[in-house]
């Protein structure tokens, strides 16, 4: 290795440090002194070089690059749909970070896990940042954010023993939550494991809604589309793969990008009309459902371009902050329940994790102007006033200088959104429908995948408790009877066992699946 010249090392404070191998004390054997301030500086920094990892989604890498708009949805102007600013023009281009993750385990745990993968993308718009915090399976375990908690729980660790990956746990909430089944069809087929970051789709599961000029809604789904093409891991590959690395995904993707092979994906969009669609034998905003691409079309946007890995993995990987709450002009939310309990999780949780000013770190700031009378807290590091802003002005309304709203002028308007009545309730939504989408993802697999899903659900369901094993096998048969067959035949739970269960106490079942279950008995 060539010799770089040294620059002079300096504590935190500027001051040079002479001696850096050996610390103050009286004598050369001690004791040391309390006063030594370069030692207390280093070892008190090091002591607190860790921030608390997600609580979720802990292991992850970070590139960046730009999202390039084709100004158009399919054939019609975008305008008709959206009036966010980003997707107007065809070749404009707005810069992205994206993070992309496993979501069960630890900071340096296997990347080759049968996982769902995180798919985040912030975009630094001109109107401010966007973040589609999605993943890349399409659908989700649950459709209401008050089981997140639990159903997290349940993936971790058990409390007592931290004995980690623990199938019992996982399929104990399952069985109990059948809103699960389309999503288990999905993870534990081939599709549960991806080569890597760069061979994958990605989602942003929740609908949301388009607003456009007029103030009109529409609902959306997002879909992101890899130009490589899609690559999966059979549990054998990953075996194989784990047995000599844990950070497979990361060092893809860092080493596609430094040798100049840029990974690309295509955004594309599926639009609904905004109201319930009464017609359809699912929810708009269920996100255990995806909406059938032969009635809802996914039509192009846009394409997104990873061509810059990160220069600092803490600060870029570690310290980045999505949110489902980060929109633009637009771009809205819908009323779905999963997306309305996300959008007050992350911030909530980046408040702690990172700190109450984690909007004023480089990766997380706006490229828009920010202008704010928020003020103070840990690690404040500027004040976001506007230029020519009076700084003793930290309060609004004022006529002595302060900051003040965006006048409501013609180019506002406010969504146009259905008018709302009903009770406050507790209740699920009326269309749960959990069992048809996994039996229609369940036939359109391949011979060889149906092999590969029965195997790796017997794999896991032989480790449970003869209790769970029966209700999944239950819940099978009302998928499909071929899977529930097969994987009773795996693991010794017969029709004969499992028929008399009857639905779960909190089911809520569609005339089908009522005729399902007489049919088993
Ligand atoms: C990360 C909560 C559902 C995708 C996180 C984090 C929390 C969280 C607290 C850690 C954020 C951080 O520390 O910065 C929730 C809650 C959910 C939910 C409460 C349900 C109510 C989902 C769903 C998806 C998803 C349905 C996929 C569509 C992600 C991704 C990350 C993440 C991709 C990682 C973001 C990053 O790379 O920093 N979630 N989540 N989450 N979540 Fe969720």
């Amino acid at each position: 290795m060539t010799h770089v010249p040294s620059q002079t090392l300096t504590t935190r404070q500027g001051h040079p440090v002479h001696d850096n191998q050996n610390t103050r004390t009286i004598g050369s054997r001690g004791p040391a002194t309390l006063e030594n301030y370069a030692f207390l500086e280093k070892m008190s920094h090091f002591d607190r070089e860790r921030i608390p990892e997600r609580v979720v989604h802990a292991r992850g890498t970070t590139a960046f690059g730009y999202f390039e708009a084709y100004g158009a949805y399919g054939d019609e102007p975008i305008a008709k749909f959206t009036r966010a600013k980003l997707f107007q023009e065809a070749g404009k281009r707005t810069d992205v970070a994206v993070r992309f993750s496993t979501v069960a385990g630890g900071r340096d745990s296997s990347e080759v896990a049968r996982d769902p993968r995180g798919f985040a993308v912030k975009f630094y718009t001109e109107d401010g940042n966007w973040d589609l915090v999605g993943n890349n399976l399409g659908v989700f375990f649950i459709r209401d954010a008050i089981k997140f908690p639990d159903f997290i729980h349940s993936q971790k660790p058990d409390p007592v023993n931290f004995e980690a990956g623990v199938a019992n746990r996982a399929f104990d909430f399952w069985s109990q939550s059948p809103e699960a089944m389309h999503m288990i069809t999905i993870l534990f087929s081939p599709r549960g494991i991806p080569a890597d970051y760069r061979h994958q789709q990605g989602f942003g599961v929740n609908t949301y809604k388009w607003v456009n000029a007029q103030g009109e809604p529409v609902l959306v789904k997002y879909h992101w589309i890899p130009k490589q093409g899609v690559k999966s891991l059979t549990s054998e590959d990953a075996a194989n793969i784990q047995a000599s690395t844990l950070g497979s995904h990361t060092k893809d993707l860092y080493d596609a990008i430094e040798a100049g092979d840029y990974p690309e994906w295509e955004l594309q969009v599926q639009v609904m009309e905004d109201h319930d669609h009464p017609e359809l034998d699912f929810d708009p905003l269920d996100d255990t459902k995806v909406w059938p691409e032969e009635l809802f079309p996914p039509k192009p946007v846009g394409r997104m371009v990873l061509n810059r890995n990160p220069e600092n993995f803490f600060a870029e990987n570690e310290q980045i902050a999505f949110g489902t709450g980060v929109l633009v002009d637009g771009l809205d939310f819908s009323d779905d329940k999963m997306l309305v309990g996300r959008t007050f999780s992350y911030s909530d949780t980046q408040r702690y994790r990172v700190g109450p000013n984690y909007l004023q770190l480089p990766v997380n700031s706006p490229k828009a102007k920010v202008a704010t009378n928020q003020r103070d807290g840990q690690m404040a590091y500027h004040v976001d006033h506007a230029p020519g802003q009076n700084p003793h002005v930290n309060y609004e309304p004022s006529i002595t200088g302060g900051v003040q709203e965006t006048p409501k002028d013609e180019s506002y308007h406010a969504a146009v959104g259905p008018e709302i009545s009903g009770r406050l309730t507790q209740e699920r939504i009326e269309r749960t429908n959990d069992y048809k989408q996994a039996g229609e993802r369940y036939q359109l697999q391949e011979d060889w995948e149906k092999e590969e899903l029965i195997a790796n659900l017997v794999g896991a369901l032989s480790q449970c408790d003869r209790p769970i094993q029966e209700r999944m096998v239950w819940h099978f048969y009302m998928i499909e009877d071929e899977m529930g067959r097969r994987v009773g035949d795996g693991i010794g739970v017969s029709l004969e066992d499992v028929r008399d269960l009857g639905p779960l106490p909190t089911q809520r079942l569609s005339e089908d699946e009522l005729q399902r279950v007489a049919n088993l008995g």
